[in-house]
Order: C-alpha cells, then structure tokens, then sequence
C-alpha cells in the first residue's frame, strides 16, 4: 500500500479527472434547476393548498451525477390523510401534470409505495413524484419516504461544496463496479448512503485507505463520526442482523446500509484495496468490454469450461422489476439446489430479467449419471428403518456405520432430464410473477439478445 501522503495525492489527481467527466456543469444544473422548478409550479398549481412540494434527492443536495441522477420531488401532506388516501391523491396529482403532447410519459412505479416517474424522452430525464407525508422528525414518520425530507436538511446542513463533489466520485467509482444503488438487483450503496460516508470518513481518499482495511461486523454512527469499536458493532450487528450497520443520523432505529450485501460489501474492500495500492484510473474505472456476439462468447465460455450451459426463459407478469429480480433469484436457487443434489453442481449460474420476463443461466459439467447412493437412518430406529427397507426393496442395501444406504437408479441421468422435469411437474411451483407454462429450456443454444442482458451480468460478477 502507498504511504498516506502519496496516496492522497494520487487520489486527488484521479478525483479531478472523474470530476470533470461527471460533474454537472454551471449551465447543465441551471438547465436541470429550471426544469425541476417548473415541474414543482405545474405540481403547485394542481395540488390542495395544504400540499407542500419539495425538491429532493441528489438534485436537491448537489450530489447528482453527470446523467444518471433523476429529479426527486416529494408531495408533502398533511399527516391527517389515510395512507391510502395520500397515495391516491398524490398519484393523481402527479398523473395530471404530464403534457402528453410535448412527449412526456408517465408511469406509474412500485417501491414500498406508489409513485409516479414523468418520463421526457427527448431529454433523458426522469422526475420521480413520490407522495410522503410532512413531518419534522423521523417519531412522526408513517412510511420509510417520509425521512427523505430530513435526509436533505442533515446533507446540506453538514456537507461541504468539496464533500458534495467527493459523493459525487464515490458514486461513480461504486457505479463503475456494479454496486451503486440500493435496489434487489444490485444490493449495494444508495446516494443517502454515499453521502453519509463520505461525511463520516471525511473525504474520497479517507473513505478508500480506510475501507482497504475494513473488518467487519462494523457499526458506524455518521451523526457522532464515530464507528464503534469490535465489542460494540458486534452488538448493533447482532440488533439490525447485518455486518455493516450505518445508523441514520435522522432515525437511529434505521440502517441506512440494510440492503447492502455482504459480496456488495466485499467488492468494495476489494477495490478500494487495488485502488490504494496503486490508485490510476485503471483501477477506479472498471473494464470495458463489447456487447458484439456476446451469445457466441457465452458458447465459447461454455467450451473452455468443458461444460453444457443451460438458459431457462420464462414469461413475467407486469410487476417492478425488483420483484421479478427477487422471484428470479429464488427460483436460481431453488434450481442450483436440486441440482446438486443430483451431482450436476453447476459451476456458474447467472440470471437476468427482460422486458419481460426472467432468464436463468447455469454451466454444468458435462456428466452423467447411472446410479446414486441413498442414505437410510440408522439401523436402531426401528420403524424408519423398516420404512426405509421397504421403500428400497428392489435397490442394493448397505450400511454405512450404523446408517442404511441403498445404491439406486438415478432419477435423472442428465442435468436436462432434470430440468425439463422441474418445468413440467406440477409438485414444482414457480414464484408468483413467473409464468411456468411458458418456461423454455436451451442447451447451449442462446439469441442474442438474452445473451446480451446474461453476458453483462457475467462481467459484472466475474470482473476482477
Ligand atoms: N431514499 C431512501 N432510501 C432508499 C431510496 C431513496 O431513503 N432506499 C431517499 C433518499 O433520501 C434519497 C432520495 O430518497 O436521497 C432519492 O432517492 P434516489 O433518487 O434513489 O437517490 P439520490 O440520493 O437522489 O441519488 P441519485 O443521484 O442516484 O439519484
Ligand atoms: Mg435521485
């Protein structure tokens, strides 16, 4: 590792450099201002006078980066409307401002609540209208947006102009790695989050010489810049049930890092660690690569390997994609499982979701297989042995120790006998959204453009 000094004067040069390719220019953030203003006079104009309208989110802390931040904007009601009723009206608030005619769209989004995204294709924004209900402390939140409010006020009260530009490189060095954003399919940092540490570690280049030697469980309190020492991050581990626990300056009862997971975690060590070892761009950037014939390099991954690779396509109901994501995951497992079980451990697996649907991957060994090993309970549990015999009658009993084992015919000989097995039978259910009728199975057979949305998330996990 480079000493401190020459570390942080590394660091600064790389910092300038990102900063320039993705820090919002004066006029850029005139132009997105002005937006978001006559955004919030449209919301204005139609909504109750009791209705506060509230510019959140990056845009509203100056941490937003050059193209991929959204505008945030928050209905603020009055806490005496039902849930329901807020979400109602705020959505069709919301829904009223769009001009159809000028090319915006809208579309209605699921988190833990409702929202409303007006979409303007010709400019490549979005704005983001959540409902929430105004509140002065996070005692009298209803829903988990309601903090949002009381994240601006503590990130624009406590960061300065050159920490705001710091999330801004902590944004894009997360990004570059496939960790930035809290939702399923990534499971990494949100910007509150980039935002918290970079106040806690003070710069970019503390964030990273410290992460290089992180041990976890870690407890960090922003609000006191402290992080608790083994004893006592041991205990908020064990209280929030995670390894990396961030308490929220504005609700100490909420782990900002909650959706952070542990490989997210790990990869940041990891890269910060390369990165202070030898802090060029190479290492704050991750690796290009083409998205030319990637069905024909996904082949050729599966030939080096010597293995089949599998694709399971299935349809999805139109539900948010974190959900489709999470069911996709679940299902990945479910798969992965029984087919270790059988000897057919895949090496890799992969998952991606459509437009519409849900894509699974798995590398396998090229094997088959004639006949499996059973094991029986132990000889002294009489009845279960007895059931045991029973049911393997017609298979070559042994013991193993005390235990009874029965050599049988393999249920399945292949991995696809398998598969085409675990689509077909009725006993193996898909999660909700996906649509198990029209579950597809391909060997070593992929278009090319589920091969694209599948080799992406090859690099993403293999890029070291
Ligand atoms: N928020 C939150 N928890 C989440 C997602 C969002 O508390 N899981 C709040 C945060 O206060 C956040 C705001 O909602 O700042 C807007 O969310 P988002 O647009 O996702 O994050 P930004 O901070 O605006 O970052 P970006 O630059 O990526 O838009
Ligand atoms: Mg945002």
């Amino acid at each position: 590792m480079q000493d401190d000094d020459a570390l942080k004067k590394k660091l600064d040069f790389l910092r300038g450099k990102v900063l320039k390719a993705v820090k919002p220019s004066e006029a850029e953030i005139k132009h997105f201002t002005a937006l978001a203003d006559q955004i919030m006079e449209r919301l204005h104009a139609a909504a109750p006078k009791d209705v506060e309208i509230m510019l959140a989110g990056s845009v509203a802390r100056g941490t937003q980066v050059r193209g991929s931040s959204d505008i945030d904007i928050f209905l603020l009601f009055p806490k005496k409307l039902k849930e329901r009723e807020m979400e109602r009206v705020g959505v069709g608030i919301a829904k009223s401002i769009a001009r159809k005619h000028a090319g915006e769209r809208i579309e209605i989004k699921y988190a833990e609540h409702p929202y409303v995204q007006l979409i303007f294709d010709d400019l490549g924004i979005n704005a983001d209208i959540v409902p929430a209900y105004k509140i002065s402390n996070a005692s009298e939140k209803g829903s988990a947006v309601d903090r949002t409010q009381l994240h601006n006020e503590f990130v624009n009260e406590n960061l300065s102009e050159y920490q705001k530009d710091d999330v801004r490189v902590l944004k894009t060095f997360l990004k570059e790695h496939n960790i930035y954003g809290a939702e399923a399919m990534v499971e990494g940092f949100s910007g509150y989050l980039c935002e918290l540490l970079i106040y806690h570690y003070g710069t970019f280049y503390e964030l990273v010489r410290d992460m290089a030697r992180l041990a976890v469980p870690v407890a960090i309190i922003p609000k006191e810049r402290v992080s608790l020492n083994k004893e006592d991050s041991a205990a908020y581990a064990k209280r929030f049930n995670s390894s990396f626990v961030v308490i929220d300056p504005t609700d100490s009862n909420r782990n900002v890092a909650a959706n952070v997971s542990i490989e997210s975690l790990s990869r940041l060590v990891l890269i910060s660690r390369r990165l202070a070892t030898n802090p060029v761009s190479k290492n704050f950037f991750a690796t290009r690569y083409s998205e030319m014939d990637t069905g024909a390099k996904l082949l050729k991954l599966a030939k080096s390997l010597d293995t089949d690779m599998y694709v399971l396509s299935a349809k999805a109901k139109d539900v948010a994609e974190d959900i489709i994501w999470q069911q996709t995951s679940r299902l990945r497992l479910r798969i992965e499982k029984l087919l270790s079980k059988n000897h057919f451990e895949p090496l890799l697996s992969l998952q991606g979701i459509t437009e519409n649907g849900a894509l699974i991957a798995f590398f396998i060994n090229k094997t088959g297989i004639g006949a499996t090993v059973h094991e029986g309970p132990s000889a002294f549990m009489g009845a279960a042995a007895k059931r045991f015999l029973r049911s393997h009658a017609s298979d070559m009993i042994f013991l193993r120790g005390d235990r009874l084992a029965a050599i049988a015919k393999a249920e399945f000989k292949t991995p696809i006998e398998l598969l085409v097995h675990f689509i077909r039978d009725k006993r193996e259910p898909f999660p909700s959204y996906l649509s198990k009728r029209d579950a597809r199975i391909y060997v070593n057979k992929i278009d090319e453009k589920h091969a694209k949305i599948l080799y992406r998330t090859y690099i993403e996990k293999f890029n070291f």
